[in-house]
């Protein structure tokens, strides 16, 4: 893969994000402590290469805190992760934003790895919250990553600067 550029999402992206977001994630509708939302309608960053789409950070602004809503990189291992976090930071900061957030999910180790290695610390575990996102997003599976139970949500936070 050649060197990819970053840039913010347009209405025209929007048909290629729900295609991604349904891909990839069973659906474009997330559930994050307890409250439902929609990957398509939010503002985010899309990394290209040679024209075609590899790289795909949505976000949400609420007063000073900015969270990550959704990370994916199309090709992984490639850096994209890292420089769409970076785009992230830049953009919270000139928002005013103190911190950053992030929700996973207990079974994805592989996210639990990028977040730390990028300056990401824990903030909450709940315990068993993927019971209540089971009731308003009933498609989410009982089994995730690596076979592991899928239970309970992780926030890690990064503090800005
Ligand atoms: C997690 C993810 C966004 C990282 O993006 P990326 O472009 O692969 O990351 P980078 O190339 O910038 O950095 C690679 C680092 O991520 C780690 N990594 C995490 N998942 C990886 C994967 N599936 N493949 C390769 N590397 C991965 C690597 O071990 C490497 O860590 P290192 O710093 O110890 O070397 C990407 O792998 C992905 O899309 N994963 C699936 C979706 C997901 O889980 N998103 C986060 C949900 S909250």
């Amino acid at each position: 893969m050649s060197d990819f550029v970053i840039r913010p999402l347009t209405d025209d992206d929007k048909p290629w994000v729900q295609q991604v977001a349904t891909t990839l994630w069973g659906s474009t509708r997330m559930v994050s402590r307890g409250k439902l939302w929609d990957m398509t309608e939010l503002p985010g960053y899309l990394a290209e290469s040679d024209g075609r789409a590899v790289g795909l950070l949505t976000y949400k602004i609420k007063g000073d805190e900015c969270e990550l809503a959704s990370l994916n990189a199309l090709t992984p291992g490639k850096g994209i992760g890292s420089a769409l976090i970076e785009e992230l930071k830049a953009k919270a900061k000139e928002m005013g934003c103190k911190k950053i957030i992030v929700i996973t999910t207990n079974d994805n180790t592989n996210a639990l790895h990028f977040y730390q290695k990028r300056g990401f610390v824990i903030g909450a575990v709940r315990i068993n919250e993927l019971e209540n996102s089971r009731k308003l997003k009933p498609e989410i599976p009982l089994i995730g990553d690596d076979g592991i139970p899928l239970r309970d949500e992780i926030e890690l936070e990064m503090v800005l600067v």
